[in-house]
């Protein structure tokens, strides 16, 4: 049968490449709309979790992937072999960046050599990694070619990046709509027939390259946006005035604004990397992304500011910040997620223990994390923790933390993300 029918009929088995927080709810998701899902990754550790039904992403509910297991719905192997088996490949390998923030493709390149040599007639493949404008038809497509197939008649391609919000409450893979462009007609028809079993809106585009462009504009956006908030954090400071009170007064503007807000800096997967995967190939075209590399300026230096503010609050108080004990609270790039990928924290813990401060952390989502070479382990959040130290810092805010609590026992507070901004108390110094 046609790959149309059996996905209208849902006989149609779908891979997914890579179980990582953009893979594995996708599996999930097939899943749980009836389909059968064979799940690929390198790591035998996060296929053997998957087999027993154990979630290791925040976003995926364990009992929700043990439920799919059980049913037979569900099953993850390293076995790349069995790319034949199914009839639509996901592809949702990393996309990092090289140590001098060039586009670092070796993944998606590695993967479509695999899939290359497994590819069948028929089958569909979907690009759903971030990257720039151009990887599926320039990048991926010749590759695959070498298995002997055409793209677009043997086989079909297309690109559809993930959009998916860790930690949030609202959105999540079925409320999120997702933007799809083939190589030609028939691979965006049938790639977003596929999306729409599982997501409330498909929008499809005219192209790959114009759905590459969409997913690395969205993260732009904020790149951007966050990089004007925090420089005006900058300014207020300068001015007396509080950026907090100044983005809610704002925020009541029923139109024509959306609130961003300043941080110790960006992190995550998204938003730090992919402005430069699109600011490295505006280099072929001779075209300079000014935007782009000012806010990633901005947004880079922020850890950098945060610690000569903590250093001039301290010495205000006659205090250095050599040998002060600090404790940073929250070490994930954000609120309620446990992932630590280029997180502003973790180069605001080691900046700090540059000074000579004596550092400690705590994350209820992060047990341990390495930095220059240590490992830490998140102390408890206690009293005699937090009256110890000579400053707190609100690195993340979790909405589980006490901020009332926290600002009680503590003598001294910086936070970072004006998660205290409610509260009235002259120990707090807020960004
Ligand atoms: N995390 C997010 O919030 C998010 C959101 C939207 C888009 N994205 C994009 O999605 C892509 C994946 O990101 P992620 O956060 O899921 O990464 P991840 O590191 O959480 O997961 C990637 C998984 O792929 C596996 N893998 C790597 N190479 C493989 C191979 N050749 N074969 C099989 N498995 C392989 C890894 O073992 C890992 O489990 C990236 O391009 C990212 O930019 C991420």
């Amino acid at each position: 049968m046609e790959l149309l029918g059996k996905i209208k009929g849902k006989t149609a088995k779908i891979g997914i490449i890579g179980l990582g927080y953009v893979g594995l709810p996708l599996a999930v998701a097939f899943a749980e709309a009836a389909f059968r899902v064979l799940g690929f990754d390198a790591q035998q550790n996060r296929v053997d979790w998957v087999n027993k039904g154990r979630s290791y992403i925040v976003d995926v509910d364990s009992k929700a992937l043990a439920g799919v297991i059980r049913k037979g719905l569900l099953e993850a192997t390293t076995d790349q072999s069995r790319i034949r088996e199914v009839d639509a490949i996901c592809i949702c390998v990393p996309t990092p960046l090289t140590k001098t923030k060039d586009p670092e493709l070796s993944y998606v390149i590695d993967e479509s050599e695999v899939v290359s040599r497994y590819v069948q007639k028929g089958q569909l493949v979907v690009l759903e990694s971030t990257t720039y404008p151009g990887t599926t038809r320039e990048v991926m497509l010749p590759i695959l070619e070498r298995s002997g197939l055409k793209a677009g008649r043997d086989f079909y391609l297309a690109f559809s990046a993930e959009r998916i919000d860790p930690g949030s409450k609202n959105y999540n893979v079925w409320n999120t709509p997702k933007v799809v462009g083939g190589i030609n007609p028939k691979s965006t028809k049938l790639a977003t027939l596929l999306y729409s079993q599982i997501v409330d809106r498909v929008v499809p585009v005219s192209c790959p390259e114009v759905a590459e462009m969409t997913k690395v504009f969205e993260n732009v956006f904020r790149s951007v946006n966050i990089a004007l908030v925090n420089e005006l954090a900058h300014l207020c400071e300068k001015m007396g005035l509080s950026v907090w009170e100044v983005i809610d007064a704002a925020s009541t503007k029923p139109f024509g604004y959306m609130p961003f807000y300043p941080g110790p800096g960006i992190g995550g997967h998204c938003i730090p990397l992919d402005p430069y995967y699109l600011a490295n190939k505006a280099r072929e075209y001779d075209f300079h992304t000014r935007f782009i590399e000012l806010a990633a300026d901005i947004n880079e230096h922020m850890p950098y500011y945060v610690v000569s503010r903590i250093s001039d609050a301290m010495n205000s108080k006659g205090k250095s910040l050599h040998g002060a004990k600090v404790l940073v609270l929250g070490v994930a790039y954000k609120r309620d997620v446990e992932d630590v990928r280029e997180s502003p924290s973790l180069k605001l813990i080691r900046l700090l223990r540059e000074k000579g401060a004596n550092v400690s952390y705590n994350d209820p989502y992060v047990v341990s994390v390495r930095i220059s070479e240590n490992n830490l382990r998140s102390v408890e959040l206690t009293d005699e923790q937090l009256a110890s130290a000579d400053c707190v810092v609100i690195a993340t805010d979790h909405t589980c933390y006490d901020y009332k609590y926290i600002a009680r026992k503590s003598s001294f507070i910086f936070d970072t993300r004006g998660a205290t901004r409610k509260l009235r108390n002259k120990n707090i110094i807020r960004l």
